[in-house]
């Protein structure tokens, strides 16, 4: 996926804002994972993200994305991001994600997707090491979600909120 970065993407600085490379991200990903799962996928998770190099107001954002692994009903794709330069033919990398998308039906119930089939060593690396993503993935997910949602404290400061 390619888009030239325009001034309303970006900061007083003339650099793209995180926040639209990260919908770009978002996006690339989800077209894998479309493609793959020739079904409706939602968002699950996006691991960690950072941004190494500025992409300026001028340059080429280029994303490549690919599935990794799919699980049952989720699929782990790899997205990667590049500045492209058209004038100094200038192109590096510039972010990279894991991003987890879930097949879902009309309902928004997840469904089952295809397994994945990897032929090369380095899909066969991809594919292997997304198992161990997914382990600490779905742990930090497990305590985040008791943090959140079983101490009460989010629904006790949100009540708080509304009587101040
Ligand atoms: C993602 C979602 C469908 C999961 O629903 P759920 O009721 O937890 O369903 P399940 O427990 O059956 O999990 C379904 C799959 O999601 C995966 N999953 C759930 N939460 C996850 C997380 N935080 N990170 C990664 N994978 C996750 C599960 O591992 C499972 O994968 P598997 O079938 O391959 O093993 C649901 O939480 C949802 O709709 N979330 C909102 C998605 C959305 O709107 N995203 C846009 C941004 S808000």
């Amino acid at each position: 996926m390619l888009e030239v970065v325009l001034p309303n993407d970006a900061n007083p600085l003339g650099n793209i804002l995180g926040g639209k490379v990260m919908h770009l991200i978002d996006m690339a990903g989800a077209i894998a994972a479309h493609r793959h799962s020739q079904s409706h996928v939602v968002t699950a998770s996006v691991d960690y993200v950072d941004f190494v190099h500025p992409i300026r107001v001028g340059q080429v954002i280029v994303l490549r994305s690919h599935v990794t692994r799919a699980f049952r009903t989720s699929m782990e794709v790899e997205v990667k991001v590049y500045l492209e330069d058209y004038v100094t033919g200038e192109r590096r990398q510039t972010s990279s994600a894991f991003v987890t998308y879930v097949a879902v039906d009309c309902e928004g119930r997840p469904t089952v997707v295809p397994r994945l089939m990897v032929r090369t060593a380095e899909e066969k690396r991809r594919y292997r090491e997304a198992m161990e993503r997914r382990r600490w993935r779905l742990e930090l997910a497990a305590r985040a979600h008791r943090r959140y949602f079983e101490n009460g404290r989010n629904l006790r400061t949100a009540r708080n909120l509304r009587t101040e």
